[in-house]
């Protein structure tokens, strides 16, 4: 994928001794020690990350450990101490007035926890604000806003007053205001973490489905290591200033580059990260549909194991054969079609271990992993979903 934001050793420093302040952390002091010392604020430490084309990146860490500071260099409402942020070649930070405005008009967007919205404009003109500055007219400024009403669940409401609106609605104007300009990148600065934890969900579920329709790239925050693991395509995790982390969700948990983050992800629910393609095996026991029932016996036998998946032609999953019915079709001449059990349990690759989970309790047999073609890629035992969550 490419990259549509690159971040080069980015610096942000509050205070006024910002060398001695520097000096101290390649010496390795904390942000603490060094504030205590030099009354300068680390805020951001040598931030170096890529931002990739169309992803959801979750920008995740505790108060104060320079999330806010970092997203808001995406469009110099802050700017660097030192470093860079390039998009399309350019530094962000460098932008003069005519480029910054333009960047702002064209390409980001922003969407604030306080929803940042207009009391005394409607809803329409909230949403329609944007597109005005942009110079639409505003007839197509109104129908374009229409449209992303429609998009975030809030049509008919183009009327109403800002204040008469509950907080999930009220961020719905800030999502549909933010998305109107078509921008290439979204940034929302803890967007849900005012809204109760119902309609938090409802606007999880929306954002990511908005998301893949749009392709926008949105850099997202929040200190909820959850809705960061839903919301992710990667996470980046904040400490002190410093980027500690950044990997999928699923990576985050399977190998947390420290203690720190071991212990931050440690209230996650790792079900709804760890995949099946994370988890499953190698099934030992497989069995061709045209092989004979005794030779389906002496491979079950070999392994230890009451039953073997059948495959046809492609290696097409078609079902299970058990130990007791390859001896019964042995015994009476069967084929191994004819004994063959097809109501197997079956998952795809990309399912979440928390989706397959009821399923696996009521399945007899190991789930059938299958990809789109129907080729069995593995199995995935109780015992292998249990040990994944531990
Ligand atoms: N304008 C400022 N002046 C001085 N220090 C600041 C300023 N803004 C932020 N900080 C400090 O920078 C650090 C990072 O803050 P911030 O980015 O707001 O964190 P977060 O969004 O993760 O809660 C904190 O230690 C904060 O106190
Ligand atoms: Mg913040």
């Amino acid at each position: 994928m490419d990259n549509i934001l690159e971040v080069k050793n980015l610096y942000k420093l509050y205070g006024a001794n910002k060398s001695a302040a520097l000096k101290l952390s390649k010496q390795g002091m904390t942000k603490d020690e060094i504030y205590r010392k030099t009354k300068v604020t680390m805020a951001l430490n040598n931030i170096n990350l890529d931002v990739k084309k169309g992803e959801i990146l979750v920008i995740i860490g505790l108060s104060g450990s320079g999330k806010s500071t970092l997203l808001r260099m995406f469009n110099k409402l802050n700017v660097p101490s030192s470093g860079k942020i390039i998009f399309q070649d350019k530094d962000i930070a460098r932008l003069n007035k005519n480029g910054l405005r333009d960047f702002r008009k064209n390409n980001i967007a922003m969407v604030f926890q306080n929803f940042g919205l207009m009391d005394h404009k409607n809803v329409l003109k909230n949403i329609s604000y944007g597109l005005e500055i942009k110079g639409l007219n505003s007839k197509l400024a109104e129908e374009k806003s229409l449209a992303m009403m429609k998009m975030v669940g809030l049509d008919g409401l183009e009327n109403e007053s800002i204040n008469s609106l509950s907080g999930g609605m009220k961020q719905r104007v800030g999502i549909a205001r933010g998305l109107a300009t078509d921008p290439e990148i979204l940034l929302m600065d803890e967007p849900f973490s005012a809204l109760d934890p119902l309609v938090r969900r409802d606007m999880q579920f929306e954002l990511i489905s908005l998301q893949e329709n749009l392709e926008t790239t949105i850099i997202f925050i929040t200190h909820d290591i959850d809705e960061a693991f839903k919301l992710g395509d990667r996470v980046a995790i904040l400490k002190d200033g410093e980027l500690i982390q950044l990997d999928t969700p699923a990576n985050i948990s399977k190998n947390p580059a420290n203690e720190y983050v071991e212990d931050f992800i440690g209230n996650a629910d790792k079900s709804k990260v760890i995949t099946v393609r994370d988890i499953m095996i190698r099934p030992n026991s497989v069995v061709r549909l045209k092989d004979s029932p005794i030779h389906a016996l002496n491979i079950m036998k070999e392994n230890a194991v009451s039953s073997a998946y059948v495959l046809g032609p492609k290696l097409k999953f078609q079902g299970v054969i058990t130990l007791d019915d390859a001896l019964k079709a042995s015994r009476l001449n069967l084929s191994i079609e004819e004994v063959l059990i097809k109501d197997v349990a079956l998952a795809d690759l990309d399912s979440t271990v928390h989706e397959i989970m009821d399923m696996s309790v009521e399945s007899p047999y190991p789930i059938a992993v299958i990809d789109k073609s129907k080729e069995l890629k593995g199995i995935v035992s109780k015992v292998h979903i249990l040990t994944s969550i531990k």
